[in-house]
């Protein structure tokens, strides 16, 4: 396993591994890496020649008051994970060598990021989908994979790869979850037990609308409801949106219709978690 830590030495890798007509697979990280990061590993190792992790703790897509400092971290770790997984190469820049100048563009997104996390997590996606061009133009990925527990993100890097005929495909992964339903996220780990132990309200709660689906409910407002009610009663954390929307639009329904997706996000004084469930009209879970 080789590690790279320049973009000229990881560009140039790439460049000659394209022409010797390998497939490339990318998984873009941040790092601190868990089960969840290890099922975007395992299927991007069964789809290409070579594999490709980065680790990268992207300062651009964390606003002010976010927990940038916080963000836990353990490169050597990380380290034997990839070994562990067969990553063929893991590239690892430092914020100098991804931004060594201010940069004189920037991407400005218009469309799925004013709901969910885009509402309160102001110019986050820009700094994602930044740093993703960025990945994407210096490791010439074929396929790039993303977990659907970030299912906004999804979306949004998908529309940007579709608006800008970036040749890469992205691969949707299922998300992976602990024993008792709680997602996994490097995050977790900055919970305490209480609020670990609330935690897996969450999941419960997508659950608990969704059964308001199965059960022939069509008024999104009475699904959202019910969920904030369950997360109100059952965890101390403070709730950032539920919402339910189309799914991948990401747009507001007045009733339940096609595939849709519902998702909470809420405020721990450890962390901030989100999750979600993709599901039909009749509330048959999606990507599982
Ligand atoms: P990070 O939070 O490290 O996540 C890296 C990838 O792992 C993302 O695609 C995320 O959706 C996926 N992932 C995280 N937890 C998961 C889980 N429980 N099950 C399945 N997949 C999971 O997302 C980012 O980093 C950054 O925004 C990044 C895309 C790297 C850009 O900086």
């Amino acid at each position: 396993m080789k590690i790279v830590r320049t973009v000229s030495e990881m560009q140039q890798l790439s460049k000659s591994l394209q022409k010797e007509g390998k497939s490339i697979g990318l998984v873009p990280t941040m790092g601190y890496l868990h089960e969840g990061h290890q099922k975007l590993l395992r299927e991007g190792r069964q789809q290409n020649d070579i594999l490709i992790l980065s680790i990268f703790l992207n300062p651009l897509q964390f606003g002010p008051t976010e927990d940038l400092d916080r963000y836990p971290k353990n490169e050597e770790r990380d380290i034997d994970v990839a070994k562990n997984e067969n990553v063929d190469i893991v590239f690892m820049p430092s914020v100098e060598e991804i931004y060594p100048s201010e940069m004189s563009h920037n991407i400005s997104i218009t469309k799925r990021t004013n709901i969910l996390c885009g509402k309160t997590r102001e110019g986050h996606f820009e700094g994602v989908v930044t740093v993703l061009a960025k990945l994407f133009n210096v490791t010439i990925p074929d396929n790039a994979y993303f977990g659907l527990k970030d299912a906004q993100q999804v979306s949004v890097v998908k529309a940007f790869v579709d608006d800008f005929n970036v040749p890469v495909n992205i691969v949707p992964v299922a998300t992976v979850r602990e024993e008792d339903g709680l997602a996994k996220s490097s995050r977790n780990v900055n919970l305490d037990t209480r609020e670990r132990e609330e935690a897996k309200y969450l999941y419960r709660a997508l659950l608990h609308g969704k059964e308001f689906v199965e059960q022939g409910e069509t008024d999104p407002k009475i699904i959202i409801s019910a969920v904030s009610q369950f997360i109100i009663e059952h965890t101390h954390g403070k709730i950032d949106y539920v919402d339910l929307l189309s799914y991948p639009n990401l747009d507001h329904i007045s009733e339940v219709t096609g595939d849709m997706i519902l998702a909470v996000a809420v405020k721990f004084n450890g962390a901030r978690l989100i999750d979600n469930v993709i599901f039909n009209k009749s509330g048959k879970l999606l990507y599982t």
